[in-house]
């Protein structure tokens, strides 16, 4: 009896320390120390053994041989949750150091660059900054700047009204050419500001025009301004804002706001031009209409789209590009 108990016990701690999970081990535990196992029947046989030192003796080898099972099963048990918990935790692992990387530096959309780098140059050239509303009233929109009521001229412009006062007497500016009208109302001569802004027009978007964008007015009055001032000031505009090699020059056209008017172009260093923006002296209508004495003051002014410079100086085939939100595009700049 003694070899079988020996037998049972090695077979049950061979069973206990080979198990690989905690699962397989209490499944051994039970097939070995269960009430139906090895060591259980030969408990049973206990009572056919013929003297009592022999029961006492077997029996005392039996619980040593089942309290042996029992620890190495506890010493297993411990190993394998110790193990298995280590696994988890390997396996939930989260890199934090992840975000501890060095953040990625994004900077300005491309026509906020533009407008803050016009304005830079503006003011490097002695002019100040002026504001006006997006939301404009027709007067300063359109009637103070010499285009009175369904004045052919106005259909220069595709206008966005807006649902305020009586009808058609409040509309989205469609220029930021009304800010000269704002500065002349409330400014005294000489006058030299910039007013860059958003500007909106009922057209649908393509590579070239966007229903919402931005503008810089520039406006000059002072005594004794002529034209050659006005050319003067864009063409240093033009070396300052694009560099030496580039030069300006404007052509004869027509702005209800401004006589004489002029479209002025820009001449990159390929020899190629680039159609900026209108520009001319102020009319003495618009002087007059803001409260200025056209026998004493004269002056300039010009508006030109920042969008579209942007977009050129950028070398961007489609100005929807600009405002499409792809992290891609804003990468390239
Ligand atoms: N406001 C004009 C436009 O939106 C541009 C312009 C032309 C502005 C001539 C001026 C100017 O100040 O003198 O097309």
């Amino acid at each position: 009896m003694i070899d079988e108990i020996e037998q049972c016990r090695d077979a049950a701690l061979a069973a206990v320390r080979g198990a690989d999970s905690v699962d397989v081990l209490e499944q051994a535990l039970g097939e070995h120390l269960g009430k139906r196992g090895p060591l259980a029947s030969l408990k049973a046989r206990l009572g056919t053994l013929a003297t009592v030192d022999e029961k006492k003796a077997m029996g005392q080898r039996l619980n040593e041989a089942m309290a042996a099972v029992g620890a190495a099963a506890d010493e297993r048990r411990m190993a394998l949750a110790a193990g298995e918990r280590a696994q988890l935790l390997e396996s939930e692992r989260m890199d934090l150091t992840e975000h501890q990387r060095e953040p990625r530096r994004g900077h300005a959309h491309l026509v906020t660059e533009a407008w803050e780098r016009l304005e830079d140059v503006f003011v490097g050239l002695g002019f100040k900054i002026a504001e006006g509303p997006e939301i404009e009233t027709d007067w300063y929109n359109f009637e103070a700047l010499n285009m009175p009521p369904s004045h052919p001229a106005r259909s220069m412009w595709d206008t966005l009204f807006v649902d305020h006062g009586a009808p058609g007497s409040t509309v989205l500016r469609t220029h930021t050419s009304p800010v000269q009208a704002r500065v002349m109302t409330t400014q005294e001569p000489p006058i030299y500001v910039v007013a860059p802004g958003r500007v909106f027009r009922n057209e649908t978007a393509d590579a070239t025009h966007m229903p919402v964008f931005h503008q810089i007015e520039g406006l000059v009055v002072d005594r004794g301004i002529s034209f050659a001032d006005l050319a003067g000031t864009i063409e240093a505009f033009t070396r300052a804002f694009f560099g030496p090699g580039f030069t300006s020059r404007l052509r004869p056209s027509f702005f209800p706001f401004t006589e004489p008017s002029a479209e002025f172009d820009i001449r990159r260093p390929d020899g190629s031009w680039l159609e900026l923006g209108g520009c001319g002296m102020v009319h003495p209508n618009v002087l007059a209409a803001c409260g200025i004495d056209p026998e004493e003051w004269s002056g300039f002014a010009f508006g030109f789209g920042i969008d579209r410079m942007a977009k050129e100086y950028h070398g961007v085939d489609d100005l929807r590009e600009m405002y499409s939100n792809d992290i891609r595009f804003i990468e390239q700049f």
